[in-house]
């Protein structure tokens, strides 16, 4: 059976480092981090993230403020608030939840937000840094993995990662970060998607593997060599009738048959998930202490 890599222990460890980093930056330089949370519409996925990132914030001592408009916002108002919380000095973080609703063209909206406040790191500008392993904005869920492989004693020098997913907030910018020839890096990395033929052969091949497909039952026992180790990324709402919000959350692993050969699994829920908002809290605070000049 394999060993389950809880997120939400470690999420939570992670978080008592902050607490104690947090009040320390509070006594010598009197500096309490803040994110701008921007979250329109009323998708629910979208608003049960926002809350969790609110409730996560609260929890280690991070100013969470929160601006929520209706889905038909309109694109220009939403631009003036990116503008004016680009040049708020309060203000040291700025997320946007995704996705927007169809007429924001999301793109120019990302685009909008400060390099230097973009604690999601999707701005192309975060994107080029982590391409040449400069010092930028990590996004959250693959820095939250590779945190998750690291802090399990699970090396990941000279593995071979295989990644199913080329998603630009998760496939793209993991490969780009465990290839960098960087200590908890240095792997030989694949990414498998839509167009990969045979791709269990290939995902056979993985010391570790990570699913970030969006779609359940994407990677059966079938798809496992014995003994790898498996990262669940996927969050799919399934119904189900024996639960009050009438549906469970499931990932895209087959969760059971895939643990009896992994040598090691995140779950889903409790996995992934809070790792991504924790990473994001540490962007959050390494972006408060660059604009206050601290190391
Ligand atoms: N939507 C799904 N994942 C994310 C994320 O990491 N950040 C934001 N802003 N929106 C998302």
């Amino acid at each position: 059976m394999a060993t389950i890599l809880s997120g939400t222990e470690l999420a939570q460890k992670i978080r008592n480092e902050m607490k104690e980093e947090l009040a320390e930056l509070k006594k010598k330089h009197n500096l309490v981090p803040s994110l701008a949370v921007i979250l329109v519409g009323d998708d629910p996925g979208s608003i049960s993230y926002v809350k969790g990132k609110e409730k996560a914030c609260a929890e280690v001592g991070i100013d969470a403020r929160k601006y929520k408009f209706d889905a038909d916002y309109p694109e220009g108002d939403l631009h003036k608030l990116i503008s004016d919380l680009n040049n708020d000095p309060e203000v040291n973080g700025i997320l946007v939840q995704l996705p927007l609703p169809s007429h924001i063209n999301e793109e120019k909206i990302l685009y909008a937000i400060d390099p230097e406040k973009d604690v999601d790191g999707f701005h192309p500008i975060n994107v080029g840094r982590l391409m040449i392993g400069a010092p930028g904005y990590v996004p959250g869920t693959p820095h939250g993995i590779q945190q998750m492989l690291v802090r399990n004693g699970i090396d990941i020098a000279g593995k071979h990662v295989v990644i199913v997913g080329r998603s630009n907030i998760v496939g793209k910018p993991l490969a780009l970060l465990l290839i960098q020839k960087k200590k908890d890096a240095n792997a030989t990395v694949t990414i498998c998607h839509t167009g990969t033929k045979n791709m269990g052969d290939i995902t056979r091949l993985a010391d570790i593997l990570v699913v970030a497909a969006g779609r359940p039952h994407t990677v059966n026992a079938d798809m496992v060599r014995t003994g790898a180790v498996v990262i669940d990324v996927g969050v799919n709402r399934i119904e189900d009738a024996t639960k009050k919000s009438g549906y469970r959350l499931i990932g895209d692993v087959d969760f059971e048959e895939v643990s009896a050969r992994a040598s090691a699994i995140s779950p889903v829920p409790g996995g992934v998930g809070p790792m991504t908002i924790t990473m994001l809290l540490h962007n959050v605070i390494t972006a408060a202490k660059r604009q206050a000049g601290i190391d």
